[in-house]
Order: C-alpha cells, then sequence, then structure tokens
C-alpha cells in the first residue's frame, strides 16, 4: 500500500478553528481519508457517497469487506437520500438521543454503496455528540462513513496516539481534538422488528431505552456470551478489541475474584509467564504483581468504559504475556464493558461463584 504523508491537525474541541476544520472537510470532499474524535472513539472518516474514498477506509484498517460501516451525519435531513423510510420508533430516539452515542439501523436507500452497507438492505447510522466531528460533516456538507481508527481487531481508539499508532502513513489527516468521552462505540439499535433490537451494547443503555420502549432486546448473540464458562475456541471468528497478550476474565463476588486472580497469577509466574492484572480503584491494593493497571471505580462504570481501550493497550507495551482482568457488574453501561472485554478474551471467562 502507498505511504502516505500523514498530517497531524490539532484542533481544539470546545472551540473548534473554522480554517482547520475546513481543511479537514476539503480532503474528506477530495476523496481522502481524516481520523477525527467522536464522543464515543476515534473514527477514520471519508464521503460516504464516493466507493473509491470508502474503498481507502477498508485498506488503511484492512478491515474485512463484509463488515459494514456507520454513517455519520450533522443533522437529521441529511437521512433523505440515505434511508428509504422512518420507522416510527426512531423519532422519539433520535428527539432523545442524537447528537450522541447511538446508532440506527434504516432501509437503505439504493444510492448507498454497496461498500458500507456490505451488501446488506439496511444501513446503519448516527449523529454523533462532539463539536469537531460535527463541524467537519457540516463543512465538508456529507454524510461521512466512519468505523473507528484503528487496525482492524485491535482496540478502538480514545486517545489521539492510538490513531497515531494504527494509521500513522496510511490516511490523510489526523485530527488531535484529545481524549474522547464515553470510550466505547456507540450502541447499535435495530428498530425495524416490533420489538427494538440491541446489536451492540454502548453509551446508551438499555436502561436509557427503557425509558421510551416497553421492551427493548439484546441480539441473542450477545446473550450467548453470558453463559456459566464460554470457553475460549480455537478460530473464534469474532476476536476483536484484542491485546497481543491472552486475556482471561474473572467474574464474580469480588473477594473471590481478587483470590483467584492471585492464584492464577502466581500459577502462570511459575510458568515464567509475565502476568498483567486489570484492577479497580477498590481492588488493585490486593494483588502482589509489580504489573496492574487500574482500569477504573467499581462503583462509576463509566470511568472503566471511559479507559478500558487505552488499558488494553497499555498492557501491550507493557509486554505482559497474559492479562487476568476483574469483571464488573453489567447493569447501565455495565453491559457493553463486559462486551468490549468479552470480545477482547475471546469469550474466555471465569466465573467463581
Ligand atoms: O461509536 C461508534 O459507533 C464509532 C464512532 C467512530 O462513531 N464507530 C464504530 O464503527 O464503532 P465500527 O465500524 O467500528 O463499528 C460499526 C458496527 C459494526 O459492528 C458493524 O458490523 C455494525 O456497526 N453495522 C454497521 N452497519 C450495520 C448494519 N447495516 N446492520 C447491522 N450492523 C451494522
Ligand atoms: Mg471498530
Amino acid at each position: 500500500m502507498d505511504v502516505k504523508d500523514t498530517k497531524i491537525l490539532k484542533i481544539d474541541s470546545n472551540n473548534p478553528e473554522i480554517d482547520k476544520i475546513k481543511s479537514a472537510a476539503e480532503v474528506i470532499k477530495q476523496g481522502g481519508t481524516v481520523a477525527f474524535p467522536t464522543e464515543t472513539v476515534y473514527g477514520l472518516g471519508a464521503n460516504a457517497l464516493d466507493t473509491q474514498a470508502i474503498d481507502k477506509i477498508f485498506k488503511a484498517k484492512g478491515r474485512p469487506q463484509d463488515n459494514p460501516l456507520i454513517v455519520h451525519i450533522a443533522q437529521i435531513s441529511q437521512l433523505d437520500g440515505l434511508v428509504e423510510s422512518i420507522p416510527e420508533k426512531a423519532f422519539p430516539l433520535m428527539e432523545k438521543f442524537w447528537p450522541g452515542p447511538l446508532t440506527l439501523i434504516f432501509n437503505r436507500s439504493s444510492k448507498v454503496p454497496d461498500k458500507i452497507t456490505g451488501g446488506l438492505s439496511t444501513v446503519a447510522i448516527r449523529m454523533p455528540n462532539h463539536n469537531i466531528a460535527l463541524q467537519l460533516i457540516k463543512h465538508s456538507a456529507l454524510p461521512i462513513a466512519a468505523p473507528s481508527a484503528n487496525i482492524s481487531g485491535k482496540p478502538s481508539p480514545t486517545e489521539v496516539s492510538h490513531v497515531v499508532d494504527d494509521l500513522f502513513g496510511k490516511i490523510d489527516i489526523i485530527v488531535d481534538g484529545g481524549s474522547t468521552g464515553v470510550g466505547l462505540e456507540s450502541t447499535v439499535l435495530d428498530v425495524s422488528s416490533e420489538v427494538p433490537v440491541i446489536l451492540r451494547p454502548g453509551g446508551i443503555t438499555l436502561e436509557h431505552l427503557l425509558d421510551i420502549f416497553p421492551k427493548v432486546e439484546y441480539d441473542p448473540a450477545l446473550e450467548g456470551l453470558s453463559q456459566d464458562i464460554v470457553p475460549k475456541s480455537p478460530g473464534q471468528k469474532y476476536k476483536h478489541y484484542s491485546p497481543k497478550a491472552s486475556m482471561k476474565i474473572i467474574q464474580g463476588e469480588i473477594e473471590n475474584v481478587c483470590t483467584r486472580i492471585n492464584e492464577l497469577s502466581e500459577q502462570y509466574e511459575r510458568e515464567q509467564l509475565k502476568v498483567g492484572i486489570m484492577a479497580t480503584k477498590q481492588t488493585h491494593h490486593k494483588y502482589d504483581t509489580t504489573k496492574i493497571m487500574i482500569v477504573g471505580d467499581r462503583e462509576k462504570p463509566e470511568t472503566i468504559a471511559a479507559n478500558l481501550f487505552s488499558t488494553l493497550r497499555e498492557f501491550d507495551k507493557l509486554g505482559v504475556d497474559i492479562i487476568l482482568a476483574e469483571g464488573i457488574d453489567e447493569a447501565g453501561i455495565g453491559k457493553a464493558v463486559m462486551n468490549r472485554m468479552s470480545k477482547a478474551a475471546g469469550g474466555d471467562i471465569i466465573y467463581t461463584d
């Protein structure tokens, strides 16, 4: 692949400098690639209506062609030309949660390139809640396709340094707009059926959605991960967010979890493996390994969501062989945290009680 002269453009997310926004927007209009921050994770953007531009995204990320992209818009009127119709259920959601970390699945318009939808009859759309993202979309006057700005399979980027590590030399511009907020990708919700279905849990939680609808379901594929013990199957197709080290999640009553992690840690160290422990504010003092990272506060799961991906990347830098991670409660955003952790671990979860 061509080596590109990637430009890093620092933009103030509180008050985006309009000349810089315009220069990034120009690159989008010309069919180039721009990584930019959103409130969830950094995205790798290109003109959603330009097949060649979209192709550059897939190449830079090494993304499988059948994995569809989310289209980002800055105003509801941009749905015209992207979707065939807007289901009734979408209106209260757009009203309440846009801009925000909620992606909705619509029946696509024929104008949406097949490359965006991976050949599906639907298209995923969201309006991000971030000044830079919104300004970039407005000034390019285009819908912007943007998957997370990481190499496929790696943890999503929540800091500009993560984007630089993965994509420098492969794309045109990296906008440095500081840390993202939520830290996990948007909730993906299918509103085409009678009961709305969460395909990917995220910042807009089941609890938020139940404020609007009497019933909301999780996609059964997600529920499959919470069996008693999910064995790490070789060749598991959907290992995402994966650090270089192998990872094990220990779930259950916290005292038992700490005990089990200490036992496992000793066992692996006897085998000459370098162990990293992903602990929390409440528990880090219970371990004696040197490589302990505090991912956040168990009582504030949003802090764990915000730090999870950067913590996984830090473990890579420490060069550990195995990460032992404490599970957390699945209420609220905890569901999304456990979904990403479980994928990072290839489904390897030990239940202690
Ligand atoms: O927060 C986010 O959503 C970030 C930021 C950059 O906006 N983007 C993001 O994109 O996470 P990506 O490509 O990493 O994840 C998109 C997810 C994938 O799981 C994809 O399979 C799903 O959305 N998706 C896209 N189009 C879909 C469709 N038509 N039907 C079902 N799932 C779809
Ligand atoms: Mg992604």
